[in-house]
């Protein structure tokens, strides 16, 4: 990562790390998911409400968690809001991608600028930070799904 971009980087973090987006609980017709990362203790709780069609209608976290770990969820929320659960799935496959460093992006427009936090790949533990946010967000929609409302998910997974 050369200078400039890892300014960005860290300006990125600490905004949404700061301020996060979507921040908050949805009380009622929300599939709702309890996340932890065993490793450091942190935790989220994600809050997505599904139209009828099955688009994200509206989605929130909270929970405490690292400055990554926080600014991921955030930028999440961001990108997937409105958006048709077919594609915050194949989003969240692609970020998966990028922080792990493993499999093709599909999609590298749709990830914007989520691709600065590319460089957690270096960073085993980091992953887990990146990821807590939308793995909750891959349960979530699995649950719809099924027709859940409540559950939870580990980084031991
Ligand atoms: Fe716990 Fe990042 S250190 S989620």
């Amino acid at each position: 990562m050369n200078d400039e971009l890892r300014e960005l980087y860290q300006q990125v973090i600490l905004d949404h790390s700061r301020k996060p987006r979507n921040h908050g609980e949805i009380t009622e017709g929300a599939v709702h998911v309890h996340g932890d990362n065993p490793s450091c203790g942190d935790e989220i709780d994600l809050y997505v409400k599904f139209a009828a069609d099955g688009k994200i209608e509206d989605i929130k976290f909270s929970g405490s968690g690292c400055a990554i770990s926080q600014a991921s969820a955030s930028m999440m929320t961001l990108k997937v809001k409105g958006k048709p659960r077919a594609d915050a799935e194949s989003l969240s496959q692609d970020f998966r991608t990028i922080v792990t460093g493993e499999g093709t992006v599909k999609n590298e427009d749709a990830l914007g600028e989520l691709q600065l936090l590319e460089g957690v790949q270096h960073f085993p533990q980091r992953v887990k930070c990146a990821m807590l946010g939308w793995r909750a967000l891959e349960q979530a929609i699995q649950m719809r799904a099924a027709g859940g409302s409540e559950g939870t998910t580990s980084s031991e997974d």
